[in-house]
């Protein structure tokens, strides 16, 4: 089909006019309040006492909810209940919802914000998770995953290093900040416009909270300005509070977080405390490994556990490492719950096999791409968690990367240069990634839509996918422009919507259009049947004989007169059903958790990137001179979409590893809590040459029609760029003692060129 050339992301048409709908443009209803957070001023406290007095009695505010108001459970953990909606009598982080302040405008609202007085009786504030292991503060049991023997494995190993690693959080930055805007019906039924990832997470929560049934509470989700994680779990408080308000007033409430509070209060990505142990053979294979993760979970569960877990699944990242063990701790601290963040754990723990590996080469004295070689990953070889790896592409891709882009010519060239520059460096990395696709939770792997043919012969499709910048309901409709061969404008993807489509997985993990899309193409394919039932019966010939092809019926290869709008007409009038729901689940995954074994991933993503930069050696600051990258789409159905997702996830990796940084005092405060204190990368931090090279892969059936998930994994290059400008600094300064301690900010770098 001749669509995946062609095709742009369809929303890139109304992004461009300043035409694409978000939560705060929605129509809102006559009299609609407006709602502000009064949040925590502390990050560990008793509450003495509360005086909203003077906030109340300001002009245009209706009422302040509290945790005294919610008529349910005052409960919103997903997979753990240890979080309140609003704090009781404690507060366990600075920016902590305490009440919702609902008036006329937002602006009286964060005006009477600021005339509430609160009395908080300070307790010790944790704000690292080696802090919090010491005091033995967690969220739950640690989980380990084992191969083979790895006590064994280190008897049989030349060297064995040791070492620590660290790496920060990092901020979404999703454009559109979290908000809601709740709706009263007839009945006490609700209706929330929601930007969030998980509607059914929504859905459920609301419900609970008012203590009502969940068919009384409908969420819909036109499109996000950007989630990246951030709004699979997270933008729930903010829909249950209006939803709360709307409930109790019978009105309309708007609830969006302006950028400052949106920093303050939201989790991020987990900072990490990581220990490894890594042992190698003469001739450079790795025989063991050993980690412990400490994750900086904050101050409830919210999603830690399974971004724990996926540290654990990602540990040996594209290598195969014979005896393995890795364990990985929640640690509960007062930071606001951290969360997914593209990658979902997984980069975390890819850097400190690539850190081990760093520091085994530097001792050694030997290439760290030497030790990264001799060690990928290969056909069935065994993942710790038990899964055989098949189809693997973690050589192809390595070797495609070296022989396409010329890398020893690279490696040359940097050699030289440095040789003869003296005020500035060059370095280069490798960085292969693997990366599993599947929710590891594997009950969540499901999805389902509900496609109608229209009389007119347009199409209309509801998925549970949630579109959020990464092309999926473009995806979508490609589906079934090519089931049916009709122009994908006569498709057209709905908003998501809990009344159409139910009970769904949130839009993450990268499964979004392996799982609707599957589903999807259920539906259509369902759909077909019928259709060329009926037209053979018109046609009068057998339904094997019949093809759709560009808006007609071909009978053994050849045009009839009936075209793709009569056949619809004549299926209607055979009373024939033109609507499909589908559903769709992926087959042949299972995990123990018991045993920490199973083949939890439909298929694995790879892939390799060669990252170089220069260091400006007086200054500290460096560019990234190119990424070169080639990368497994299996066979990519939109190719300029997925080279978005691949440019797009490539940036924020760099971002994450050299710049964004994440700063809270002592006492718990976020001080990097605007633009202005957290870098993100922008235009001129974008490396000059990027170029990233689709290898020729089979596909792979689980995925949807053979194009790999794409959202997560090129994130991971990212990682490279850590390890670029080790090298450089390395080259100026031999005397440098590799640090492992995420981001390598300018900073940082300028310190290492001159450390001893
Ligand atoms: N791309 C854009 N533009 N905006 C986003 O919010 N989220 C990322 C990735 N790419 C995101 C994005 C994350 S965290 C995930 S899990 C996937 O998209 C989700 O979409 P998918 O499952 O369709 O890949
Ligand atoms: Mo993505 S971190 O799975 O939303």
């Amino acid at each position: 089909i001749a669509l995946k050339q062609s095709i742009k992301n369809l929303d890139s048409y109304t992004h461009v006019r300043g035409e694409s709908l978000y939560v705060d443009d929605v129509n809102i209803r006559q009299g609609t309040f407006h709602g502000v957070v009064f949040d925590s001023p502390k990050a560990h406290g008793k509450i003495k006492h509360i005086d909203y007095s003077k906030a109340e009695a300001l002009e245009g505010v209706e009422r302040i909810f509290t945790y005294k108001d919610v008529p349910g459970e005052n409960q919103i953990g997903g997979i753990i209940p240890d979080e309140p909606l609003f704090a009781e009598d404690d507060v366990h982080f600075w920016g902590m919802p305490i009440a919702l302040i609902v008036a006329e405008s937002e602006f009286i609202a964060r005006k009477a914000r600021g005339l509430i007085e609160i009395e908080i009786e300070d307790l010790p504030v944790i704000t690292t998770s080696k802090e919090a292991k010491a005091k033995g503060s967690f969220i739950n049991a640690p989980r380990s995953f084992s191969l083979g023997d790895a006590e064994k494995g280190f008897n049989d190993c030349e060297y064995i290093f040791e070492g620590e690693t660290f790496s920060n959080g990092q901020e979404h930055l999703y454009i559109e900040a979290q908000g809601a805007y709740a709706e009263p019906l007839e009945n006490g039924n609700i209706k929330i416009t929601s930007s969030t990832q998980g509607p059914t997470a929504v859905q459920k929560t609301v419900a609970q909270v008012l203590g009502v049934a969940m068919h009384k509470i409908e969420v819909d989700v036109t499109r996000l300005g950007g989630g990246f994680g951030g709004k699979e779990d997270q933008a729930t408080p903010w829909a249950v509070m209006a939803a709360l308000a709307a409930y109790h007033l019978n009105q309309s409430v708007k609830l969006i977080l302006n950028r400052h509070d949106d920093l303050r209060m939201t989790g991020k990505r987990h900072p990490y405390e990581s220990t490894y142990k890594i042992g190698l053979s003469k001739d450079l294979k790795i025989l063991a490994y050993q980690a412990e993760f400490l994750q900086n979970s904050g101050a409830a569960a919210d999603l830690s556990p399974a971004i724990a877990e996926r540290t654990l699944f990602h540990a040996t990242n594209s290598y195969f490492v014979p005896n393995v063990e890795t364990t990985v701790i929640s640690c509960k601290t007062h930071l606001p719950p951290n969360t997914a963040f593209r990658g979902f754990g997984g980069p975390q723990g890819m850097f400190v096999i690539e850190s081990a590996i760093a520091k085994a080469a530097n001792e050694i004295g030997v290439s760290p791409r030497q030790i990264q070689e001799a060690n990928l990953l290969d056909e069935n070889n065994s993942f710790s968690y038990g899964q055989i790896a098949k189809k693997v592409e973690a050589k192809n891709t390595w070797n495609s990367a070296k022989s396409i882009f010329n890398s020893e010519d690279l490696e040359k060239e940097i050699e030289d240069f440095n040789a003869t520059n003296s005020n500035f460096k060059k370095g280069l990395a490798f960085m292969p990634i693997t990366f599993g696709i599947s929710f590891t939770n594997t009950p969540m792997n499901h999805a389902r839509a509900l496609v109608h043919i229209y009389l007119d012969g347009s199409v209309g499709i509801s998925t549970a996918a949630v579109e959020m910048g990464q092309g999926v309901n473009t995806k979508m409709m490609q589906i079934a422009a090519q089931v049916f061969s009709i122009p994908i404008e006569k498709t057209k993807i709905e908003t998501t919507n809990t009344t159409r489509v139910a009970n769904t997985s949130p839009s993450a993990a990268s499964s979004t259009a392996d799982l609707n899309g599957k589903a999807t193409l259920k539906a259509c394919n369902a759909l077909l049947g019928r259709l060329k039932t009926v037209a053979s019966e018109d046609l009068n010939t057998s339904e094997d004989n019949i093809e759709l092809k560009d808006e007609f019926v071909y009978v053994n290869n050849k045009k009839s007169e009936l075209s793709w709008t009569e056949l619809i007409s004549k299926t209607m009038l055979k009373r024939v059903a033109l609507t499909e729901n589908a559903h769709y689940a992926t087959p042949e995954i299972h995990f123990d958790k018991t045993k920490e074994k199973g083949h939890p991933f439909a298929y694995h993503v790879y892939g390799t990137a060669i990252i170089t930069t220069t260091v400006d050696c007086t200054r500290g600051t460096y560019e990234f001179d190119s990424v070169k990258i080639v990368h497994d789409y299996g066979k990519s159905m939109s190719e300029g979409i997925d080279l978005g997702q691949v440019e797009g996830a490539l940036i924020q990796g760099i971002g994450w590893m050299t710049m964004e940084e994440i700063a809270y005092n002592e006492d718990g405060r976020l001080l990097s809590n605007a633009l202005s204190t957290y870098k993100v990368p922008d235009i001129f931090s974008v490396p000059k040459n990027v170029e990233v090279i689709p290898v020729e892969t089979e596909g792979n059936d689980m995925a949807i029609l053979k194009s790999k998930a794409v959202g997560e994994p090129p994130l991971m290059y990212g990682i490279g760029a850590y390890f670029a400008l080790q090298n450089a600094i390395k080259a100026f300064n031999p005397n440098y003692d590799l640090k492992f301690h995420a981001p390598m900010t300018p900073e940082k770098v300028l310190m290492s060129l001159y450390s001893k």
